[in-house]
C-alpha cells in the first residue's frame, strides 16, 4: 500500500486554482475554449473557410449579419490608438497629472471597485464625464451636460486586465466588434452568478461576436493583455497604458424583425441587468456612457504624440 496521499485533480499544475475574472482553472479554460469553438450557432461571425464553420454560422439571425457586415471595415487608426494609450497611462510619480481616460478610470474606481473599471464611449449622445475634458481644453460651452442613456452605438475601452461583471443585454440584438488589442468573452446560459458557461472566445481586431434575446445575451468581457503587474480582481487597477477596444451596437426589438415577449428581462438598451460581483445578486444599470465619441475624438486629435 502506498503511503503517499492520492493526488487530486486540483494538485496537478494544469488544473491550478480558479482565478478572476472567470473563476475557472486552466483546464476548465481549455474545455470552455473548445466548447466556444464548437458552439452552434457560432459565437463569432467571420468569412467561413470550412463547411463546418459555414454550417455553424448558418442560423445567425439576418439582423445580426447585417450589423456585422456594416462594421467589418471599421478600425481605429494608429494615431487614435496611440493617443488613447497616452490618455490611459498611469502616473509615473504619485501625484503626477494623468490623461483623460485614466482620470475617468480613477473616478469610476472611487464609485465602484467591485470590479476593475472600463470606459464606455457613446457614439451618439453625451457622456457622464464629458465635463472632465474641460481641463484638457476641449470642451465647448454647450457640451457640459449630464450623460445620456441608451446609445445604440458604443465604443468600449478595456484597460489591460480589467473586466465587466456578468451582464445581460436583455432583448436587444447586437454585435461586439473588436477594434484594438485583445478581448476575452465568456458567454453564459442565463444571468446568474453560477450560471452554466456556454463557451470562451478571444476576439482580435476585425473579429465580431454577437448577441440576441435567444442567443448569447449574457456575457462577461475581459482584456487579457499584461496589466503591468499584480493580479486582477476586485479593487485592481492596472499600471500600464495597454488596452483592448470594442465597437458595440444594440438594436431594440422594434428595430429588428425579431418577435419579442415579456419575460422579466430588460426590454431595451436603456438599462441592462447584471450580477453584482460582491452580493452575487441581480441588479440593473442605466446604460449611461462615460464620454461622447465626438468629444473624445477632439481630445485625441489634440494630443501630442511625440
Ligand atoms: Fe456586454
Amino acid at each position: 500500500m502506498s503511503l503517499t496521499a492520492p493526488r487530486t485533480a486540483a494538485d496537478r499544475p494544469e488544473y491550478g486554482r480558479a482565478r478572476y475574472p472567470f473563476h475557472i482553472t486552466k483546464e476548465e479554460e481549455r474545455q470552455l475554449r473548445l466548447k466556444g469553438a464548437e458552439a452552434v450557432p457560432s459565437l463569432v461571425i467571420g468569412q467561413a473557410t470550412s463547411f463546418d464553420e459555414y454550417a455553424r454560422q448558418l442560423m445567425i439571425p439576418p439582423a445580426v449579419m447585417d450589423l456585422a457586415r456594416k462594421a467589418e471595415d471599421l478600425r481605429l487608426s494608429p494615431w487614435e490608438v496611440e493617443a488613447m494609450r497616452k490618455h490611459l497611462a498611469p502616473a509615473t510619480e504619485p501625484g503626477d497629472k494623468v490623461g483623460l481616460l485614466r482620470q475617468i478610470l480613477v473616478e469610476k474606481y472611487k464609485k465602484d471597485h467591485t470590479h476593475p473599471p472600463y470606459i464606455r464611449v457613446a457614439c451618439s449622445g453625451r457622456g457622464e464625464y464629458d465635463d472632465l475634458a474641460h481641463e484638457h481644453g476641449h470642451l465647448h460651452h454647450d457640451d457640459h451636460r449630464k450623460g445620456d442613456i441608451g446609445s445604440p452605438v458604443v465604443l468600449e475601452i478595456w484597460p489591460a486586465q480589467h473586466y465587466s461583471p456578468i451582464h445581460s443585454h436583455g432583448h436587444t440584438t447586437g454585435i461586439v466588434f473588436c477594434l484594438a488589442g485583445q478581448l476575452d468573452i465568456m458567454v453564459y446560459e442565463h444571468l446568474k452568478w453560477d450560471a452554466p458557461k456556454l463557451g470562451l472566445l478571444t476576439l482580435t481586431p476585425g473579429q465580431c461576436a454577437w448577441l440576441s434575446k435567444d442567443n448569447y445575451a449574457v456575457h462577461r468581457v475581459y482584456c487579457p493583455i499584461d496589466g503591468g503587474g499584480g493580479t486582477t480582481g476586485p479593487g485592481y487597477m492596472n499600471s500600464t497604458a495597454e488596452f483592448g477596444a470594442s465597437f458595440h451596437v444594440y438594436l431594440n426589438p422594434e428595430q429588428t424583425a425579431v418577435q419579442h415577449d415579456h419575460d422579466g428581462n430588460s426590454y431595451n438598451r436603456d438599462s441592462f441587468d447584471y450580477i453584482d460581483e460582491k452580493s452575487k445578486k441581480r441588479r440593473s444599470f442605466a446604460t449611461e456612457s462615460d464620454l461622447s465619441w465626438g468629444l473624445l475624438r477632439r481630445v485625441l486629435a489634440n494630443t501630442p504624440l511625440t
